[in-house]
């Protein structure tokens, strides 16, 4: 009765959860200590939250994160060293607002690194070092960011190797999303091996899994997970979550779903299917998936609440509003 996805898994991988300070008590804490093994902090060690300004770093949050993990003997993903989204202002300008150099900005990403991996060395046993650096538009390669336009990118590299200095056992990962789609696929595909090529100290790449009732297919999925493993590199889930609304593609599948956002028997049997799929996939993929984490503990709070649009309930997990199992947990840990 008390085993959790975790024992399902044991001889597969890690199961993992992204989890807040404030998850760390109560039923939530209990849930998380009965079904995972692995935590990766949502928002606490991401360069905003935990460095707001160039001499002031806020600790509290990542490590209240790492010390539940290390009384309790979790394994931590740290997330992320280098993201367009929640990095703070001051990284890139002086103090009179101008933009920096290239040079000045690198010399910052990497005492930003250099100070957190150290930080927690030994402690977290993989980090995604770099999140979502490729542009989703379909005739552009890089991600138009801060980082690239100042730096070109070589930014890329570079934390990679800052952050392999520090800690070289660290397994370091390239992470990004609509990781399932064949042109986004191929460019992450490009980035990724290149760098391994170039003899770049990069060791695995995170398939993020917001996916949903529609997507991926089984071909889909088959194939991204192959083609990475073909690169000799490991692969992770790491924020998996499957929403009940069908991908929004344009504006009339996004208002379909603005017009039906009940949670009905069918859609839960869609979303079973898909989380049936992918486990099916992963345990094929045992070899080289070192690591299933979802995004959000249960359907209580989920980022997708509030995304693409606030106040839009949505019910992407396996545990229900009262932390219970859903139809779906059965069908995930029955092979
Ligand atoms: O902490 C502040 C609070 O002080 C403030 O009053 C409040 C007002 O909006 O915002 C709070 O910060 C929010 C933060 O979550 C913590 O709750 C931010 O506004 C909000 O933008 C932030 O959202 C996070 C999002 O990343 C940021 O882009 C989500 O929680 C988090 O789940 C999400 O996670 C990302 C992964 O890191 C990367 N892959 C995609 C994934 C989902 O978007």
């Amino acid at each position: 009765a008390n085993k959790g996805l975790k024992d399902y898994y044991r001889s597969f991988f890690p199961v993992g959860v992204a989890v807040a300070p404030r998850n760390l008590a109560g039923d939530e804490a209990q849930l998380i200590l009965r079904e995972f093994n692995s935590l990766t902090p949502e928002n606490a060690m991401k360069m905003g939250p935990i460095h707001p300004q160039e001499d002031k770093y806020n600790w509290a949050d990542a490590d209240s994160i790492v010390n539940f993990a290390q009384r309790h003997g979790l394994k931590v993903r740290g997330h992320n060293l280098c993201w367009h989204s929640q990095a703070p202002r001051w990284m890139f300008t002086d103090k009179e607002g101008k933009t920096v150099s290239k040079e000045v900005l690198l010399q910052r990403l990497k005492d930003h690194i250099t100070t957190v991996v150290n930080r927690y060395k030994g402690k977290l046993y993989a980090w995604d070092v770099v999140n979502e650096a490729i542009s989703d538009a379909p005739d552009e390669y890089l991600r138009n960011s801060e980082w690239l336009k100042i730096c070109g990118e070589e930014y890329i590299a570079k934390a990679f190797q800052y952050a392999h200095e520090v800690d070289p056992d660290a397994v370091l990962f390239y992470n990004d999303y609509n990781e399932i789609s064949p042109v986004k696929r191929e460019k992450i595909y490009k980035l990724v091996k290149g760098l391994k090529d170039a003899g770049v100290p990069i060791h695995g790449v995170g398939l993020q899994g917001h996916w949903a009732v529609n997507e991926p297919s089984q071909g889909q999925l088959d194939s991204t997970i192959k083609r990475f493993a073909d690169l000799g590199l490991k692969v992770q889930v790491t924020e998996l979550d499957i929403s009940v609304y069908p991908k929004e593609h344009n504006a009339r599948q996004r208002q379909a779903n603005d017009n039906d956002t009940s949670f009905t028997p069918q859609k839960e049997q869609k979303q079973l299917e898909v989380y049936k799929m992918s486990f099916d996939l992963f345990r094929k993929y045992r070899n080289v998936m070192s690591g299933v984490t979802f995004w959000n503990i249960s359907d209580r709070s989920s980022w997708l609440d509030d995304f693409p649009v606030r106040n839009r309930k949505d019910y992407p997990l396996l545990f229900d509003r009262n932390l219970k199992p859903k139809k779906v947990y059965g069908e995930v840990v029955n092979f």
